[in-house]
């Protein structure tokens, strides 16, 4: 069994994470979508809501035979990681500008879990520049982030932002 974690914050999903999910799904028998529980952060969703979201937008709990479990977590990701007893760390690289933070964090996860891989998959070119902060920031000032969010996650930020 070939277990993966995905961590991130997810606040919210982008059309860029999907792409990773879709991309990696071949290489593991799991991938468990890790949400970061980060309140500190004040983050525009809650992290049950993050994990409603993913699990609502998740096209089925597989994708060609790998599992997709969502969880959320707390604490650092190498022992999130081993507790769930995964083989890798799966994250995104939009462009040569994530590498060096990228970088230091798969080094480091190494040093804490020396028999951990970071796995880095490329995200497609159309989402080279999509991050959830960007997102909400366009969303928040009026902006139109169609095809770059899911549309179901697109309708929950609407509802957030005008409460
Ligand atoms: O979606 P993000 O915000 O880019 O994800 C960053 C995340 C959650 C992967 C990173 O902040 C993280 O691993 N946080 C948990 C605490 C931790 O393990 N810190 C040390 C990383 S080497």
């Amino acid at each position: 069994m070939r277990r993966a974690i995905f961590p991130g914050s997810f606040d919210p999903l982008t059309n860029g994470h999907l792409d990773i999910i879709r991309r990696s799904s071949p290489l593991f028998d799991e991938i468990v979508i890790a949400v970061l529980n980060n309140p500190e952060k004040h983050p525009l969703f809650s992290v049950e809501e993050r994990c409603d979201l993913i699990r609502g937008i998740l096209p089925g709990a597989e994708i060609d035979g790998c599992s997709l479990v969502v969880d959320s977590f707390s604490g650092l990701t190498a022992d999130f990681a081993r507790q769930r007893g995964a083989a890798a760390i799966i994250r995104g690289i939009r462009a040569i500008g994530d590498y060096e933070y990228e970088l230091r964090m798969a080094l480091m996860n190494r040093r804490l879990q020396p028999e951990m891989e970071t796995v880095f998959l490329t995200a497609a070119e159309e989402y080279s520049f999509v991050s959830s902060t960007l997102m909400k920031q366009v969303f928040e000032l009026g902006g139109r982030v169609d095809g770059l969010v899911p549309d179901a996650i697109i309708e929950k930020m609407r509802k957030k932002i005008s409460k």
